[in-house]
């Protein structure tokens, strides 16, 4: 069984399609997403859409909530709150629907998905490092938590009372170690790498690999700046910060 996870996809069109061209040629089975499909970009519609399409697993990320109203939006930067009101002038009702139909925390078998935190999912935490990933692995009860928002892609590993990361693209899974992966972002790569980031986990090698593929970041840029959106959101996603 091979699992496709996504994240922070942020209305980006052109990485969504190349990440699911990516995604067909490693025969992925199942695929789940952890959070943000819109926000920043100009393509909302069509990205919830084609999420919803492939019958993914998803969680809801800080930016689905603030699009549908159902999180105050207000502590987002100029840029971010901008772009959420233009993405809730370009949603329709199924997709308003859908963004609604999103849990904080879902598991799917042997693994669990949270766009930010597993305590306090509601409040959107981030864990860029390892002094903010204790209270997720105290709350894990699997030993594989996939999550996304910082836009970085990092494997937190729990062996014992130690925790570290790993700075390694493959990592193998092991029995009695816990893992927090967060597999990057499909629109919005801030690790200054542009490239579009996504995971594979083939739960038959027990094998979890960070992946990354070019797409076509000019033309969405034009999209940007097309619709109105903020002129900086076209620029950051050239430098992937
Ligand atoms: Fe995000």
């Amino acid at each position: 069984m091979k699992y496709g996870i996504i994240s922070d996809i942020h209305s980006n069109l052109e990485a969504l399609k190349e990440v699911l061209a990516a995604c067909q040629k490693e025969r992925v089975d199942k695929y789940l997403c952890v959070g943000d499909i819109v926000g920043y970009g100009p393509n909302p519609k069509e990205c919830i859409d084609i999420v919803q399409s492939l019958g993914a697993v998803c969680v809801a990320g800080n930016h689905d909530w603030a699009s549908i109203a159902k999180l105050d939006a207000s502590y987002f930067t100029p840029d971010g709150k901008e772009a959420i009101a233009w993405t809730r002038e370009h949603l329709t009702m199924e997709s308003f629907t859908f963004l609604n139909s999103f849990p904080l925390i879902e598991k799917v078998e042997d693994l669990i998905l949270v766009h930010g935190t597993l305590f306090e999912p509601e409040k959107f935490n981030y864990q860029n490092n390892i002094a903010e990933v204790p209270d997720s692995f105290n709350l894990m009860d699997k030993n594989l938590c996939f999550v996304g928002h910082t836009h970085s892609p990092k494997v937190f590993v729990q062996f014992k009372d130690k925790v570290y990361v790993s700075s390694e693209r493959v990592v193998e899974i092991e029995q009695g170690v816990k893992y927090i992966v967060n597999v990057g972002s499909v629109g919005q790569p801030r690790d200054g790498n542009p490239l579009a980031s996504f995971c594979i986990y083939d739960t038959d090698a027990e094998i979890i690999e960070i992946k990354r593929v070019r797409y076509d970041i000019e033309a969405v840029q034009k999209k940007i700046i097309d619709a109105g959106l903020p002129g900086m959101l076209a620029y950051r996603i050239s430098i992937g910060m």
